[in-house]
């Protein structure tokens, strides 16, 4: 009698545990915030309808929603990481670990602190549409008027590598500029460290490769990302910028633990027709969910 009963717990409990999917951290892009009902608002509800209600953090950047918005464009990613590290690491629903995903440059930010902050840990690393090589180009923006786009393009293909831009422009901490590589090695103040571009940091190869599952996902008709193959961490081959170098044959993919992920099966690029983010419901539910789950 008493053992039917512990085995009767012993079910209740798997099930339970079972059922108990992950919470997820989300990251917004350039020019959206966290919580935006026709944004990053919608996308947690989906989440949240399609496992159970987990718990679902997205991110605010700064405490409110101007700040948050700002930030896309002023905050520092090196700040930013921080900042984030420590708001997860004071949230204890994430203290067993958690999945993230990153929209846009909230890919590669969210990479960031995947190396820079293993706890809590995250495990599972989704990247919609992120820029892992930086961009080199940035022929329209997202939901932003045309003035302030083009405003924001002239100062990077004039002055992304000066001290002030590298200091208060986001967008400038993730040029790259594929004819003026020394610059961007010796001026970026936020990819190049990422990347491993300068030393193979040891600590990062180590922590990226804590991960679960890294995957990428490119916009295969992106027309917001230049290079598109940047989402997928390639990049054109240095002193021109026609031409991709396979990731396989590139720095970071040795340096940054990139192949031993691969090695490990837990490397995934997944391709999706349509322009920048432009992902439908359908996609999302058939492709992302199940990584969560
Ligand atoms: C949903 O999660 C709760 C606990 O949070 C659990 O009791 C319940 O059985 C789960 N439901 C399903 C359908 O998995
Ligand atoms: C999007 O890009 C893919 C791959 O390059 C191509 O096969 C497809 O025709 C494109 N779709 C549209 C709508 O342009």
């Amino acid at each position: 009698m008493m053992k039917s009963i512990y085995l009767i717990l012993l079910i209740f409990y798997c099930s339970y545990v079972g059922a108990t999917v992950r919470p997820v951290v989300m990251w917004h892009g350039m020019g959206d915030t966290c919580c935006f009902p026709f944004s990053l608002g919608s996308i947690k509800k989906l989440i949240q309808e399609h496992t159970n209600k987990t718990y679902v953090k997205s991110l605010e950047i700064g405490g409110n929603i101007v700040m948050d918005y700002q930030s896309g464009f002023f905050i520092h990613p090196n700040k930013q990481v921080e900042y984030v590290c420590q708001q997860l690491s004071e949230d204890k629903k994430l203290a067993n670990g958690y999945n993230a995903i990153g929209f846009s440059q909230g890919g590669q930010f969210l990479r960031a602190v995947a190396q820079r902050c293993p706890n809590p840990p995250m495990k599972v690393l989704i990247s919609l549409g992120g820029q892992h090589q930086g961009v080199f180009g940035l022929p329209k923006c997202p939901s932003l008027k045309t003035s302030t786009c083009e405003y924001i393009r002239k100062i990077l293909y004039y002055a992304a590598y000066e001290e002030w831009t590298q200091k208060e422009l986001v967008q400038a901490t993730y040029w790259h500029d594929p004819l003026r590589e020394d610059e961007y090695r010796s001026r970026s103040t936020f990819l190049v460290d990422i990347n491993n571009e300068l030393d193979c940091n040891e600590r990062y190869a180590e922590n990226l490769n804590k991960l679960e599952k890294f995957v990428m996902v490119k916009f295969l008709n992106d027309t917001i990302v230049q290079p598109k193959e940047s989402q997928w961490f390639e990049f054109y081959t240095p002193g021109q910028d026609k031409e991709i170098l396979p990731l396989k044959k590139s720095h970071v993919y040795k340096c940054l633990g990139l192949e031993q992920l691969d090695l490990d099966g837990k490397l995934d690029f997944l391709g999706v027709e349509g322009d920048h983010l432009q992902l439908s419901e359908q996609w999302f539910i058939d492709n992302i969910i199940p990584l969560l789950l």
